[in-house]
């Protein structure tokens, strides 16, 4: 059509696009998996365990202190991206080469940050942010372009911030305790941003550090080596990263720091002194379960997310390598004879039979659908059973043969009707 303007559809809304779009189809089919919430996804279990340590490590009056937004959308304005931040307009984050624009006022969302201002502006104190995050990068077996991310702000008002006095000898000699302030008259320190004290910047300083090592312990275990990185961050002063010492190396986990005035006076709450931290939920889960490479995270190999399907959250599970062969998948469905329902055939029976009729090309068997006709009152099963050769590329045709030899063989042992 003449004067066609190209656009970008996501989720229902149109985007024009222009010279910043950069955005490709590949990109954008990652949309939308929302790895984070598969129960099945190792992302999910890192997840579940990093929402039950700051549901459980702080509540109030029974209540979690922290609400929970995991389903935000990663489509956002450079504003929130960017300027509500206070990252400046020349800063290299913006550029094209880092990020992907869907146009020059829209993009993926490259931290969860992105969120901070608008919740901050709802009028939430305490809030989790939990999502995927799109970045340009390098290619290697730790990076991917998107990535899920953890982001946390924690607000104190005066009252709350020096309930316990614990350390004074961190504060100027001026302090007094009968009449603290989380706000000074400009007093320079590089170390703490000029309007507050140095007394509710240590503090703040001291909870954030200490709810964090207390998270890596709970995930790793109290023996766990750690170190504070001196960081920057344009909406975070002081910043840190926290390494964690993991097979012979140094891995960063996160990033945090005090949140900056400018965007808590723009935004709220009032009169308060915040931390703020974002971590990376793939670093954390590779190590924990031992999993070589980030691809892995995209799998919909049930090879892969058996091994994590089903977990109690803290049990320890080490990641064992799946075949490169691919599966093949095909579902066997039946009647059960009148003598058995749904809850009386006993599946492991059933597993056995397709183990002895197909040997080691089983890979797995996952009851699919359990089903009573309302008219006929007749109970039916399926199953959808997995193959895959552990050497070679199975034929969709032999397993068709092997498929077929398991039907016959389960209506001679449990008397079913193939459907
Ligand atoms: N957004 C930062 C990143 O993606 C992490 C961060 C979050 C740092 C909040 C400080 C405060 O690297």
């Amino acid at each position: 059509a003449p004067n066609a303007i190209a656009t970008i559809k996501l989720n229902n809304k149109e985007y024009v696009t222009d010279d910043y779009t950069n955005v490709t189809p590949k990109i954008l089919s990652y949309l939308n998996r929302n790895l984070h919430l598969k129960k099945d996804n190792p992302l999910s279990l890192v997840r579940q365990r990093i929402v039950n340590y700051f549901y459980s490590s702080f509540t109030h009056r029974g209540n979690p202190t922290f609400s929970v937004y995991e389903n935000l959308s990663p489509v956002v304005t450079t504003k929130q991206n960017f300027d509500d931040l206070l990252i400046p307009e020349n800063h290299p984050s913006r550029t094209k080469s880092d990020c992907y624009y869907i146009n020059r006022k829209t993009l993926l969302r490259a931290h969860m940050t992105a969120h901070q201002s608008e919740l901050l502006r709802s009028g939430l104190d305490n809030f989790l942010m939990i999502g995927d995050v799109y970045r340009r990068d390098e290619i290697d077996s730790t990076h991917f372009p998107v990535f899920h991310q953890i982001d946390a702000v924690r607000s104190q008002r005066k009252e709350q911030l020096f309930q316990d006095f614990p350390d004074l000898e961190l504060f100027e000699p001026t302090f007094d305790p009968q009449n603290p302030h989380i706000f000074t008259n400009s007093i320079k320190d590089p170390n703490k941003q000029s309007c507050h004290t140095l007394e509710a910047t240590k503090l703040m300083e001291a909870q954030l550090k200490n709810h964090l090592i207390g998270l890596v312990q709970t995930l790793f275990g109290d023996n766990i080596k750690h170190r504070w990185v001196e960081a920057y961050f344009p909406f975070t002063h002081p910043s840190w990263e926290l390494e964690i010492f993991y097979e012979n190396n140094w891995l960063e986990v996160l990033g945090c720091g005090i949140v900056r005035n400018e965007i808590l006076a723009n935004a709220g709450p009032n009169n308060t002194i915040a931390y703020a931290f974002g971590l990376g939920l793939e670093r954390i889960a590779m190590a924990l379960y031992k999993i070589p490479d980030i691809r892995l995270m995209w799998s919909k190999d049930s090879g892969f997310l058996s091994q994590f399907e089903d977990k109690a959250l803290n049990e320890r599970i080490t990641y064992k390598p799946v075949s490169s062969y691919p599966q093949c998948v095909n579902d066997i469905s039946f009647w059960l004879p009148p003598n058995l329902t749904i809850d009386t055939f006993t599946s492991n029976d059933f597993y056995d039979l397709v183990r002895d009729v197909g040997g080691d090309i089983i890979e797995q068997v996952k009851l699919k659908d359990k089903f009573v006709h309302p008219k006929s009152k007749k109970h039916s099963l399926c199953y959808s059973i997995i193959y895959r050769h552990l050497e070679r590329t199975l034929k969709q045709a032999e397993v068709n043969e092997v498929h077929k030899e398991i039907e016959k063989a389960a209506v001679k042992a449990f008397n079913v009707i193939i459907r």
